[in-house]
């Protein structure tokens, strides 16, 4: 399954738009990471990097898989005057085009059901991580008030929900995570979302 670039663009532009500032928020208070260097891993139309970066001093590489996307989010990116902040590359979250050890931070927002191999993706976050870094990746709305406003506004959607991977298996992606030799990890699953905290020390 893939995402529709142009609807996802849309989608963050408008009935998701409330989630990414939010998120941003939970980010920086959960890691307490506000410099360095960030990776958003399957960004999208960039909408959580372009939150991010409007409330830290971090610059960010926006990863995605799909040119198109890309091509979304730098036009974003330079709308909200931020080309300088952000960077945005083509590139799959099985293969990061990263040395080992080279972020302070890694985000990700609602990609994971779309990695085919979770346990490579998941050794290729903790690779570039550096020591006492922090990965927060995962998805959710921020919090259940946003989420239900979200499905209310998009109740009669057409491409929203149905088009959208099934919840991730909480089990699954525990022993996945196990697998990959991540000693240090929180699994989140509250009205924010389902998330993962990986810290490599
Ligand atoms: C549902 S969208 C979420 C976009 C964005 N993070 C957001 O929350 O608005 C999932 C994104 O993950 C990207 N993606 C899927 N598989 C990927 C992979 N293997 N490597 C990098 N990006 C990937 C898709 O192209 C898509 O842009």
């Amino acid at each position: 399954m893939k995402t529709d670039p142009k609807r996802m663009d849309e989608l963050s532009k408008n009935a998701f738009a409330p989630i990414y500032p939010l998120i941003a928020r939970q980010i920086v208070s959960a890691t307490g990471i506000k410099k360095g260097v960030c990776i958003d891993l399957g960004t999208g139309p960039a909408a959580l990097s372009i939150a991010l970066a409007k409330i830290t001093d971090l610059k960010i590489y926006s990863l995605d898989i799909e040119k198109e996307m890309c091509k979304l989010a730098e036009k974003n990116i330079f709308q909200e005057g931020l080309s300088e902040v952000i960077d945005v590359v083509q590139a799959d979250v099985h293969n990061i085009p990263y040395r080992n050890n080279f972020a302070d931070l890694v985000v990700s927002r609602g990609s994971i059901p779309f990695w085919k191999d979770l346990s490579t993706a998941f050794k290729e976050i903790y690779r570039i991580l550096k020591p006492e870094g922090t990965a927060y990746v995962g998805g959710g709305f921020g919090s259940l008030h946003l989420k239900n406003e979200i499905i209310k506004k998009l109740e009669d959607d057409e491409y929203f929900p149905k088009n959208f991977p099934p919840k991730i298996n909480v089990e699954k992606l525990e022993s996945t995570i196990i697998k990959s030799a991540i000693k240090n990890y929180t699994i989140k699953n509250d009205d924010s979302g389902l998330w993962i905290l990986i810290e490599k020390d």
